[in-house]
C-alpha cells in the first residue's frame, strides 16, 4: 500500500475540494507500448498544431466518403457543423467497404443469448441482412428523414435495424429495453416516429422480458406509428394487431438483398437518443453523420489500440445506451473489428458468466462499467479465478468514476496485472470518448481518466468561471468536437440553456473534477451530488473511494443529509465483500479509515450497511433516493447495522422510482 494520508488544504471558497491522494503509477508495459498504435505524442502534437486539419485527417483516413467536404468546421457557438458538404453512408462505412476489401468472411459479431444459444455473423452476412431489412423499411413507407423507433433486447436484429435505418437515411431512436411503456410512448411521440421495431421479448436473468406487451400499452397513445415489426426471440405468445403488426421473419422472406446505400450529408441526423433528467421531460439528443462516425471510429481505434485482425473486442454495455451505440455498433463496425455481443445479465446462470464468455471467445479487450466491477468484487475472486482470462490484453471502464481500489481489483484479478486500463469519460451528449488515456502512451494512475484525448479541449473552472489549474472545479469543454450533440430535438433554446449558459463560451457537462500536480484529471461525480460539510465542498466520489479502499468494502454510496451543526453530514451506505460481516466495530473502523485517508472533515456521521444499492438500469447509483432515506429517518449518529427496514425502504423506493438513465 503506497497511499499516504494528506492534510486537506481547505479553503472555504473552493468549488470542490481535492482530498484523495493517489501515488501509484502504471506506465504502459514495454511490450504493449512497442506494439501499440500510438506510443508517443504524435496524435496530441498534430491536434495541438491544427485542430481542424487533425480531425480532417482522421475523417479522411478512417472513413470512406462519396463526396468530399468543402469546409471542415462551421462554428457558430453553440451550433457546430463538421465536414460541411461531405457525403457518406454509415452502413456502407460499417459493412460494404469491408466486404469489398475481401473481409466478407470475417466475423462481425460472436453473439451469445442468455440461455446459451449462439450466432456467428460475418460482415457479408450482416450486410445481406441489413440490405434486406432496409428494403423492408422502404416497403413499409419509410423515407429518408423519417424517424424509426427501436425497442429491442440485445440480439443481432437490433444492430441490423439500426444499420438498416442508416442505409436509407432514416434516423433511429433506440429506447432501452428496460424502459417502461410510458417512457417508450413519450419518446415515440417526441420523435413522431412512423415505425416501431420490437421483439416478443428478451431474456434477462432467466425470464422473458415482455417487450411486445409493453409496446402494445405504449402504442395506445402513439398515433404517429403506422407499422410495427416484431422479431421472434422468446417465443412468448403475443398479440399481433392486424394491419399494423408484422413478423420480422415474414417480411424478410419477401425482399431482395439489393439496396444501394443512400448518400447522406455529413450533417444529416443519424439518430436521437433520449437522456432523462430526474424530473424534466427527456431530452432527445441529436447526433449527426460524418463528425459522429469520425470520432467514434477514431476513439475506438486508438483508445482500445485496436488490431482488427487479431482482437476479439467485447463491450458489455447495452445497445440501448450511448455506450452501445458508439462502441458496440458504430465504432467497432466502422473499424472492421470482431466483437462479442451478449444478451443477458452477468449472474446467469452463474456469477462467472462474463469470465466464461471471455475464456470461450478468447476476448482480448473488455469494456465495462465500475458498477459491474464493484459487483464482481462483492461476488469474490473465486469467480474469475475459475477461468482462463489470459487472452485479455486491455481493459476499459465507463459510466461513473472508478474508485482506485476497484481499478486495482480490475487490474489484478481480471487483467492479471498485465493489462492497461482505459478509464473513459464521456456522455450521451458528447457521443464519443473525450477524456481517456492512450494505453501505449499514457502512464496511468488508478482512478484517473488522465487527459483529454487529442483534439479535445477540457478545462476546470470555479463558481465564477475562472480557470482552475490545480484542485477541484467544474469540468467544461472549451472547443467544438466532431461527435458533439447538435442539439435537443425540437428545442434549440433548451440546448443553449442546458449546456452553454452556466459558463459563457463553454460547454458545461454537469460533472466536477480535479486536476492534480501532474495535470491528471480526476472525475468527482455530478456537481449536484457535492456535499457541503461545515463549509467544505466534499465530493461523494472521494469519500466513496476512501471507503472502497478498505479491504472489506466492495461498494459505497455517500450522500449529504441535513445536519443542524454541520449543514450537511455524510451518510454512507456500504456493501461489504461476500465473506464479510457487518458490525458496530467495523462501522467505527470505516469512519476512522475515511478520516485517515482523506481527512477528518470527511468522516461519515453514519454508516449504513446494506446488501445492495439502488441503481438505474445503466448502473448509476441513485443518490437522490438515498438522500431521501437519509433525511427522512433518524439514522443515528454512528453506525446502523444492516437495518432491514432501511434496506427495504431503499429497495421499495428504487423499485417504485421511474427508471432514469
Ligand atoms: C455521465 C454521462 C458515457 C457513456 C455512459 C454514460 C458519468 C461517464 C465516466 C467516467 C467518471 C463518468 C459522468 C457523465 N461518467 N463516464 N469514466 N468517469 N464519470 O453516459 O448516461 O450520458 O452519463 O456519466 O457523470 O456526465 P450518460
Amino acid at each position: 500500500m503506497t497511499n499516504s494520508p494528506i492534510d486537506p488544504v481547505s479553503s472555504d471558497s473552493a468549488t470542490i475540494e481535492a482530498l484523495l491522494f493517489e501515488d501509484r503509477r502504471f506506465p504502459p508495459p514495454a511490450a504493449f507500448k512497442a506494439a501499440s498504435l500510438a506510443s508517443g505524442n504524435e496524435l496530441y502534437d498534430a491536434a495541438d498544431k491544427d485542430l481542424e486539419s487533425f480531425w480532417a485527417d482522421q475523417a479522411a483516413e478512417l472513413l470512406t466518403w462519396s463526396r468530399n467536404w468543402d469546409t471542415v468546421l462551421e462554428w457558430d457557438l453553440p451550433f457546430a457543423k463538421w465536414f460541411v458538404g461531405g457525403q457518406l453512408n454509415v452502413s456502407e462505412n460499417c459493412l460494404d467497404r469491408h466486404v469489398e476489401a475481401g473481409k466478407g468472411d470475417k466475423v462481425a459479431f460472436h453473439w451469445e443469448g442468455e440461455p446459451g444459444d449462439t450466432r456467428t455473423i460475418t460482415y457479408a452476412e450482416l450486410l445481406d441482412e441489413v440490405c434486406r431489412f432496409a428494403n423492408v423499411l422502404k416497403d413499409l413507407g419509410v423515407r429518408k428523414g423519417d424517424r424509426v423507433n427501436i425497442y429491442m433486447p440485445m440480439i443481432p436484429e437490433l444492430a441490423v435495424a439500426m444499420l438498416a435505418c442508416t442505409r436509407i437515411g432514416a434516423p433511429h431512436s433506440v429506447v432501452f429495453g428496460g424502459f417502461s411503456a410510458d417512457a417508450l410512448a413519450d419518446r415515440i411521440n417526441d420523435a413522431q416516429a412512423k415505425v416501431l421495431i420490437t421483439a416478443d421479448g428478451g431474456w434477462r436473468r432467466g425470464a422473458a422480458v415482455p417487450l411486445k406487451i409493453n409496446a402494445d400499452v405504449a402504442l395506445v397513445d402513439t398515433p404517429s406509428i403506422e407499422h410495427v415489426v416484431v422479431v421472434r426471440r422468446t417465443g412468448t405468445d403475443v398479440h399481433m394487431e392486424t394491419g399494423r403488426d408484422q413478423w420480422y421473419h415474414d417480411l424478410m422472406s419477401m425482399v431482395s438483398a439489393d439496396c444501394p446505400p443512400e448518400p447522406m450529408d455529413s450533417e444529416d441526423l443519424l439518430y436521437l437518443l433520449y437522456t432523462s433528467g430526474t424530473t424534466a421531460k427527456p431530452k432527445g439528443i441529436m447526433h449527426t453523420t460524418g463528425g459522429y462516425l469520425t470520432q467514434v471510429a477514431f476513439t475506438h481505434k486508438y483508445v482500445f489500440d485496436l488490431k482488427p485482425e487479431t482482437d476479439i473486442y467485447w463491450c458489455a454495455a447495452d445497445i440501448g445506451w450511448v455506450t452501445g451505440h458508439s462502441y458496440i455498433v458504430y465504432g467497432p463496425l466502422a473499424n472492421g473489428a470482431t466483437s462479442v455481443m451478449y444478451e443477458g445479465t452477468p449472474d446467469h446462470p452463474g456469477k462467472d458468466r462474463f469470465w466464461d464468455i471471455i475464456e470461450r471467445y478468447k476476448v482480448t479487450i473488455l469494456y465495462t462499467a465500475p458498477t459491474a466491477i464493484r459487483t464482481f468484487m462483492k461476488w469474490g475472486v473465486q469467480e474469475p479465478e475459475r477461468h482462463d482470462l489470459s487472452s485479455l490484453r486491455l481493459l476499459g471502464s465507463v459510466g461513473e468514476p472508478i474508485n482506485p481500489e476497484a481499478w486495482m481489483w480490475y487490474h489484478e484479478h481480471i487483467g492479471g496485472s498485465r493489462c492497461p486500463i482505459v478509464d473513459t469519460w464521456w456522455q450521451t451528449e458528447t457521443g464519443a470518448m473525450m477524456i481517456a488515456p492512450l494505453p501505449g502512451s499514457t502512464t496511468l494512475k488508478p482512478g484517473s481518466a488522465t487527459f483529454p484525448l487529442p483534439g479535445i479541449g477540457a478545462e476546470l473552472v470555479d463558481d465564477q468561471g475562472a480557470r482552475v489549474e490545480n484542485g477541484g472545479g467544474y469540468l467544461t469543454l472549451t472547443q467544438p468536437w466532431p461527435s458533439m450533440l447538435r442539439g435537443i430535438y425540437g428545442d434549440p433554446e433548451r440546448y443553449r440553456e442546458t449546456y452553454w449558459s452556466r459558463f459563457p463560451g463553454r460547454y458545461f457537462a454537469g460533472d466536477g473534477a480535479k486536476l492534480d500536480d501532474d495535470g491528471y484529471l480526476w472525475l468527482l461525480g455530478r456537481v449536484d451530488d457535492v456535499m457541503n460539510v461545515s463549509g467544505h465542498r466534499v465530493s461523494t466520489t472521494e469519500v466513496e473511494s476512501a471507503l472502497v479502499d478498505h479491504q472489506k468494502v466492495a461498494e459505497a454510496a455517500v450522500v449529504g443529509a441535513k445536519d443542524e451543526t454541520t449543514g450537511q453530514a455524510i451518510v454512507a451506505f456500504v456493501t461489504l465483500k461476500g465473506d464479510q460481516k457487518a458490525s458496530d466495530e467495523l462501522g467505527q473502523e470505516l469512519r476512522g479509515h475515511v478520516a485517515k485517508k482523506i481527512g477528518a472533515i470527511s468522516r461519515p456521521r453514519t454508516i449504513v450497511f446494506t446488501e445492495d444499492l439502488p441503481k438505474t438500469r445503466s448502473g448509476k447509483i441513485m443518490r437522490r433516493l438515498l438522500r431521501d432515506v437519509a433525511e427522512g429517518r433518524d439514522l443515528g449518529d454512528t453506525t446502523t447495522l444492516a437495518d432491514a427496514s432501511v434496506v427495504e425502504e431503499i429497495r421499495r423506493r428504487a423499485d417504485a422510482a421511474p427508471q432514469e438513465d
